[in-house]
């Protein structure tokens, strides 16, 4: 099924990782937001470091620009030492990125470890953002459908398929994350046709339907045409290129070649 028959909001999230403490984060938000405008047909996250939410909140609080944490824990208060929960995040953010390569990669988080931060986010009412994606080496000995498996069945096992329009996943190869390689818009949609055909499985058409499926990897202002053009892509996860004025461009394509 391509999924596709259903009207998905384009998503375009801004991760802007370990960058922008809270005024430049403010006074960057508040930047993009006077640019932006009202923009319906396509929902706009951004993600600062956790530090940063509450100046953020306050520059965009009230405005459909959405906040997003960049990662949480599952547990929601006690001895967990440099960890934020989803509490803490309640009433600020209305996304969390889970599972990014980088936190897989430099800090060791397993699918199984994702999976209990994706049930959390929902028990807690936060929409996760979750990533996949897999290495060079995956791709070159063709075991990309493999990796994308394991990770999407570890990760997003056991959710409410009634509210599994609140998810969203990112498919993220790992080769194309701050490379300027980014993937073809044809690679890309191909992952996602399997990460859909994974969630009709796991959760019935109806519910896998609703899922927002986007790519990231090198998106830019001159890329995002590319992948917004495939009916398949929700939208994309943006990182480096979401720290510069040339987000709001990333945006307005997206609206242009989605369409209202
Ligand atoms: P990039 O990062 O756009 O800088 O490649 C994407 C991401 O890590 O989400």
């Amino acid at each position: 099924m391509s999924g596709s028959t259903v009207r998905r909001v384009p998503i375009i999230a801004g991760n802007w990782k370990m960058n922008l403490g809270p005024t430049e984060a403010r006074d960057f938000a508040a930047s993009i937001l006077a640019d932006l405008g009202s923009l319906p047909s396509v929902e706009r996250v951004l993600c600062p470091p956790a530090i940063s939410i509450p100046a953020v909140h306050a520059v965009t609080s009230g405005s459909d620009l959405r906040l997003g944490a960049q990662n949480m824990y599952f547990e929601e208060k006690g001895a967990y030492t440099g960890e934020i929960s989803p509490l803490m995040l309640q009433g600020l953010c209305e996304y969390v990125i889970l599972g990014h390569s980088e936190r897989r990669g430099y800090f060791g988080e397993t699918d199984e470890l994702v999976n209990r931060k994706a049930l959390s986010a929902f028990a807690h009412r936060l929409r996760p953002i979750v990533c996949v994606g897999e290495r060079l080496e995956d791709r070159d000995a063709n075991l990309t459908e493999r990796v994308i498996t394991t990770q999407v069945q570890g990760s997003l096992a056991g959710l409410p398929a009634e509210r599994l329009g609140e998810l969203v996943v990112a498919y993220e190869p790992i080769w194309a994350i701050g490379t300027g390689r980014a993937a073809t818009a044809q690679d890309a949609a191909d992952v996602v046709a399997i990460i859909r055909a994974l969630l009709v499985e796991m959760y019935g058409a109806v519910a896998a339907g609703q899922v927002r499926v986007q790519y990231g990897g090198s998106v830019t202002a001159a890329n995002i045409a590319e992948f917004a053009a495939n009916p398949d892509i929700d939208g994309a996860l943006v990182g480096g290129a979401s720290l510069k004025p040339e987000f709001v461009e990333i945006v307005r394509k997206t609206a242009a070649v989605k369409g209202a």
